[in-house]
């Protein structure tokens, strides 16, 4: 008699996921999976570990270049980032390798979106520095002048950079907060109306908006878009929020603009050279900073989990992706 074995497909998964998502992957018998720890992988781990893979998931935390796809060797076929921004991979790289790469498009989109709400109220409400007013043990009392911050409900303008599906949950959540939308989009005409909110010219959104927000990917065209000429576009007096990437923002320019008095605030989620922070940012009470959390919705990091499964099994089974990032 004889026996056949099955060859299954080899997943290196570089951190642990949700236990949601972990526990499907790992109840599969169609795939191995090597799964990483909640902390990233060092570079030398997550290069020894990827080596003879046939698909690997990773998160923004890991870089992905031409050093990894020659430590992954030519099985390699699949790459799906748990993140809609794929920044952290050089798709040339993997073109070249002939790997595909895969992102999360279209889950994370609410739970973004409200994050930057909670920014957006966060700062203009001051509820960071009032929460940190009252540990602080002072005495106090009402006062009419006490922590008094912008009514974004009073017709208060909203500028989205970049009107993609989060800048679009955004709007609608302003909108219905009886903010005024405008938006600014390097892939739309100054004029067009998208979901009820117009789009006008980068300089005009700055010059117009009593709150700005970035919903812009990371690309060499979008590196430092806010810098010191564009901070000083804005409106005196307003608040800069980013929960993009933190690359986007120049933050020396920004600290510049908060220390000057020509920002009000900022809400900060992401920082360039992230994990990184610049304790600048972290000094200033005007200024309130998450850890990257934009996202960390509970069935948002499964959905995004899943995806990048999702987008592995159908790669490995000769199926499209599902989500595929263009070359
Ligand atoms: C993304 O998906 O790109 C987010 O930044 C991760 O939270």
């Amino acid at each position: 008699m004889t026996t056949t074995t099955t060859i299954r497909p080899s997943v290196y998964v570089a951190r642990l996921l949700t236990d949601n998502v972990q526990r499907e992957l790992e109840a599969r018998e169609d795939v191995t999976v090597d799964v990483g720890q909640e902390a990233p992988p060092s570079r030398s781990e997550l290069l020894a570990r990827v080596a003879g893979k046939d698909a690997a998931i990773v998160t923004l935390t890991e870089r992905i270049d031409e050093e990894f796809f020659q430590a992954a060797g030519p099985g390699l076929t699949v790459v799906a980032n748990v993140a809609v921004g794929f920044d952290n991979i050089d798709r040339q790289a993997a073109e070249h390798h002939g790997v595909i790469v895969t992102n999360t498009p279209g889950v994370l989109d609410g739970a973004t979106a409200d994050h930057t709400f909670a920014l957006i109220l966060a700062v203009t409400r001051r509820i960071v520095e009032g929460d940190r007013f009252l540990h602080s043990d002072q005495p106090w009392i009402w006062g009419p002048r006490m922590l008094v911050g912008l009514d974004v409900s009073a017709g208060a303008v909203l500028g989205i950079v970049g009107l993609g599906r989060i800048g679009r949950a955004v709007a609608a959540r302003a909108a219905a907060f009886g903010m005024r939308v405008i938006a600014a989009d390097s892939t739309l005409s100054v004029g067009q109306v998208v979901d009820g909110v117009e789009v006008v010219s980068l300089e005009d959104l700055l010059a117009s908006s009593d709150v700005v927000t970035l919903h812009v990917p990371l690309l060499p065209s979008t590196r430092h878009l806010i810098n010191r000429r564009t901070l000083a576009q804005m409106r005196p007096g307003s608040y800069l929020i980013n929960c993009a990437r933190g690359g986007v923002v120049d933050e020396e320019a920004l600290i510049e603009a908060i220390d000057s008095g020509h920002l009000r605030g900022a809400g900060i989620d992401t920082f360039d050279g992230e994990p990184r922070v610049n304790p600048e940012l972290l000094a200033r009470p005007a200024i309130v900073c998450t850890p990257h959390t934009a996202s960390a919705g509970e069935a948002t990091r499964d959905r995004m989990g899943r995806l990048a499964v999702d987008n592995v099994l159908a790669v490995l089974n000769g199926r499209p992706a599902l989500t595929p990032v263009p070359a």
